[in-house]
């Protein structure tokens, strides 16, 4: 499948600076954002979503988070769990992400995804406490795509889990925070590098049996003469 990135779309270098200033600011190790686009996308496309409703949800992946960077508050880096009020003023960047959109002359329909990127299906989310399907499928899609991506990449104040980890707890959350059709989709999902995590213990154990490895090969090299 060819990335979102790779083909004609609508998304503008300005899109994809904007997204790489939000993941910086927000310390995520890897490009977040494009990530999530790239996953969102391939959703979208196993929903059958036109391409101007693929291309919105593209641009509202690049930038959702364009509201945390605004408001530019050093909680979001530190290493312990917000306090209340903390967490109430965080979720106001869902307003004020979806406020920016408009002003940078992004359609109503990006403006509202990045509005809703953080409702939950249960009606538990936030800024206006949808439920079921009274979320947009789009922005139902990127809280799934959001949720993965963020947990499987490092911040300064956590690990990244592993990809089978992530999948784990979409499924222990699907019917609570995410669509379960929609989880039931992503699990499918595959070929996309954009899947895989940045789970360092997955390096670990790759390198540990590279070395254990490399070690029998020589062993085994020294059992021929010559
Ligand atoms: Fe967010």
């Amino acid at each position: 499948m060819d990335s979102i990135f790779a083909k004609e779309t609508q998304i503008d270098g300005r899109l994809l600076e904007t997204s790489a200033a939000m993941d910086e600011f927000e310390g995520y190790r890897h490009p977040h954002g494009r990530r999530i686009a790239v996953i969102a996308d391939a959703l979208a496309e196993r929903f059958n979503f036109a391409s101007h409703d693929r291309s919105a949800l593209s641009q509202a992946a690049l930038v959702h988070d364009v509201g945390a960077m605004l408001m530019n508050r050093e909680y979001i880096k530190t290493n312990r769990l917000l306090r209340e009020e903390e967490r109430l003023d965080m979720q106001r960047h869902t307003v004020i992400g979806e406020q920016e959109a408009a002003k940078r002359g992004l359609s109503r329909a990006v403006q509202l995804l990045v509005r809703w990127h953080h409702e939950w299906w249960n009606g538990f989310g936030y800024p206006d406490a949808l439920s079921g399907e009274q979320i947009p499928l789009a922005a139902r899609i990127l809280r799934v795509a959001d949720t993965f991506c963020a947990i499987t990449d490092a911040r300064p104040f956590r690990a990244a889990m592993s990809a089978a980890e992530a999948k784990k707890h979409l499924i222990e959350w699907a019917g609570i925070e995410f669509d379960p059709k929609i989880v039931k989709i992503f699990l499918l999902l595959e070929g996309l590098s954009e899947l895989q995590s940045f789970d360092e213990r997955e390096k670990t154990r790759f390198e540990d049996w590279f070395a254990a490895e490399s070690e029998n090969l020589s062993a085994d090299k020294q059992e021929f003469p010559g």
